[in-house]
């Protein structure tokens, strides 16, 4: 599709697709004529309008900057560098929980790839780490169950109310018991931050909390299996990094444009847009295949080949522009972090070939349920 029509109107779901590189940093940076208002297409449910009044990825600038200065004052480089010995520490938990355990195959996801950034994730907010089945239950009920189109139908909106009245009962009994409370904190912070000259009532702060807590950790999980899938199919690669651990950023900026954890990255068009050849009308939902760009041939030399040495790797993977992942930098040391630790406990691991890997629909998410290691 990226070389016969490289946007292209998908009839079905009336989205227009956009495969191509060039094109797609377009829609992801020009925020004037691509916003991430979606509200025009996601049906009106007043618990889901509620539960998202405090989504900042879904506002525009103005709105958007004043929300994510709150949050991003809290998240500097210098508070996520400081969070490095705590996920060592709880890398290396889970690592001697399966050696205890006398265990010689795990599955990497259930096993270290999400305990680990759902762990952080949880104590960077100041909630409940026993909890952590919850929040995966949720992330998955909002990210992969009901399918990629779920907020934009009646019946997909309906299929995950369940998952957003119970999160959102959760997150507002933990904001009012912090404003009860002088317990430091993310939350905390939040409820005494200021925008436009007046506090964030509860709702939006549990709007900001949901889109941490959804944001921070399936994602992050995925992107630390695809790096192991992408060393277990190149033994070279695998046998670089273990006699030079300085080259695992690059590698892992490689998985990022190799298998981009996220399918999709999804704006409406402002107004008539003319892109690829074709003229796409204002109102129209416009979705980037990050998948595709990633491989783009016009923008990477030999995009199929995994290649830890390139130059440049400028990937989607975290979006680029206003709305640039807030958590790239915690993602990408947690997941350096965890390979570290593997490389360090194992001579050798392997994904067996004896027992099928689980992935996600891959329509909704890129990446796996199971990874048997
Ligand atoms: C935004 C991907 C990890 C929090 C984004 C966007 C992408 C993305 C593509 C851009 C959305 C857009 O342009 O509309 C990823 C991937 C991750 C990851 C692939 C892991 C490998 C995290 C983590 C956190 C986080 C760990 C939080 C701790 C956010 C937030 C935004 C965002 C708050 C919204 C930013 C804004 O709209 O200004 N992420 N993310 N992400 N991400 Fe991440």
């Amino acid at each position: 599709k990226r070389q016969s029509e490289p946007v292209s109107l998908d009839e079905t779901s009336g989205r227009w697709q956009v495969f191509g590189y060039r094109d797609g940093v377009t829609v992801a940076t020009d925020a004037k004529r691509f916003s991430n208002d979606l509200s025009a297409f996601i049906p009106d449910h007043e618990e889901l309008k509620t539960f998202t009044k405090g989504n900042f990825q879904a506002m525009d600038d103005p709105r958007h900057r004043q929300m994510r200065s709150l949050v991003s004052q809290g998240f500097t480089p210098k508070f996520v560098q400081g969070l490095a010995p705590r996920i060592e520490q709880v890398a290396t938990e889970l690592l001697d929980r399966i050696r205890d355990q006398g265990r010689d195959r795990i599955d990497l996801v259930g096993d270290l790839a999400h305990p680990l950034p759902v762990t952080v994730i949880a104590e960077v907010m100041g909630l409940p780490v026993a909890d952590r089945h919850l929040f995966r239950k949720w992330a998955d009920a909002l990210l992969v169950d009901n399918g990629v189109d779920a907020l934009f139908s009646e019946e997909g909106v309906a299929a995950m109310a369940p998952s957003i009245r119970e999160m959102n009962q959760y997150l507002l009994s933990h904001v009012r018991e912090y404003r009860a409370s002088d317990k430091a904190g993310l939350i905390r912070a939040l409820v005494a931050a200021e925008t436009d000259g007046r506090r964030l009532d509860d709702q939006e702060i549990v709007g900001f909390l949901a889109l941490l807590l959804i944001a921070g950790h399936l994602t992050t999980s995925t992107m630390f299996t695809n790096a192991i899938l992408c060393l277990d199919e190149n033994p070279g690669a695998m046998k670089e990094i273990r006699a030079d651990r300085g080259l695992i950023p690059d590698m892992l900026e490689e998985v990022l444009r190799y298998r981009s954890p996220l399918v999709w990255l999804d704006r409406r068009a402002t107004e008539d847009v003319e892109l690829g050849g074709k003229r796409i009308p204002e109102g129209s939902l416009v979705s980037v295949s990050l998948v595709s760009v990633g491989r783009d041939e016009s923008e990477f030399k030999d995009p199929d080949t995994f290649d830890i040495h390139r130059e440049q790797i400028r990937h989607l993977a975290f979006g680029m522009g206003i709305h640039f992942c807030l958590g790239a930098p915690l993602a990408r040391m947690e997941v350096r972090i965890a390979l570290n630790a593997m490389l360090d406990r194992y001579d050798d691991f392997r994904i067996p070939t004896d027992e099928p890997i689980v992935f996600h629909d891959p329509k909704d998410f890129n990446g796996t349920k199971y990874l048997p290691l």
